[in-house]
């Protein structure tokens, strides 16, 4: 008798575990950054697409020493589970972008994956990063402070905006082809068109549409999906401070190499480069 319970118990076990192990899988495409460029919206609006499942939280796997050493049955049970339909899981850590140790990482570990990095005009980024920075330090400089300072340039939300030096390490380890660029500023206007790329690189249907969204003019005038709690909360698209003439030349000098060696490292040519 305590035999066929004992057996009965391994076999339940067995079937509970395959059952879990079969509906998380490791991600086949991963957003990767830029922080603060709309990577929570991009993702939102990819969560709609019968075919994915999207992590709900960022998950820091190959950027944390300490989730790391967990290994990668632990980064799987991090993803969410899928439904039978749902054969893409799709995680976002912006984090990832910026990172030295993760372009080998995710290249040794998921060779196959596929990656999307967001981008927007690195000044309002930089302005965007500065935002979230001030709401939780009340007596932070002002934006063109900082930027009047002698080492501004060394400051993390300004260095950030230099997209083409973190592109150049994923470069090392990825062919051109993996990885997909995403207009941040077009998002914001006509996100449509931007998910129709990103469905078309994903190798999944058209189904996400211009009729899928409407534009709040009770949050800027982001785009929402219609559907319940179809907006991004209240910490994406807050009100960004304005900026002195002086301090916006400055940062379009600054970019401006760092924007022309993108465009050809990325061979893109989006409208704010
Ligand atoms: P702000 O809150 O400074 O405006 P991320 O998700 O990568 O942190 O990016 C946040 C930024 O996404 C927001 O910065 C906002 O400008 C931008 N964004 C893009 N699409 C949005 C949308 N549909 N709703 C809200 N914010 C959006």
């Amino acid at each position: 008798m305590i035999l066929v319970i004992t057996i009965v118990c391994i076999i339940s076990t067995i079937i509970s575990s395959s059952e879990v192990t079969t509906s998380k899988s490791l991600p086949q495409a991963i957003i990767i950054g830029v922080k603060k460029c709309g990577t929570r919206a991009l993702l939102k609006f990819l969560s709609i697409h019968p075919a994915t499942a999207v992590s709900s939280t960022e998950i820091h796997y190959f950027d944390s020493p300490q989730n790391f050493q967990f290994g990668l049955d632990w980064y799987r049970n991090q993803m969410p589970i899928a439904k039978n339909n749902q054969y893409l899981t799709i995680e976002k850590t912006p984090h990832y972008f910026i990172d030295r140790q993760t372009p080998a990482r995710i290249a040794h570990l998921l060779p196959e994956v596929k990656l999307i990095v967001i981008l927007r005009d690195p000044i309002i980024r930089a302005i965007s990063d500065y935002v979230q920075i001030k709401n939780r330090h009340e007596s932070y400089p002002t934006f063109d402070e900082f930027i009047s300072m002698n080492n501004f340039t060394r400051w993390t939300p300004i260095k950030i905006g230099c997209y083409s030096l973190y592109l150049r390490r994923w470069l090392k380890y990825f062919p051109l082809e993996r990885i997909h660029f995403v207009d941040g500023e077009n998002l914001i206007q006509r996100p449509w068109q931007e998910l129709e790329s990103v469905q078309k690189f994903l190798n999944i249907s058209n189904h996400i549409q211009q009729e899928h969204f409407y534009f709040n003019s009770h949050k800027r005038n982001f785009p929402c999906i219609k559907q319940p709690n179809g907006c991004l909360g209240s910490s994406k698209g807050r009100h960004h401070p304005s900026i002195s003439e002086h301090t916006r030349e400055k940062l379009k000098t600054l970019y401006s190499t760092c924007n022309q060696q993108l465009k050809e490292l990325a061979q893109i040519n989006f409208s704010w480069l």
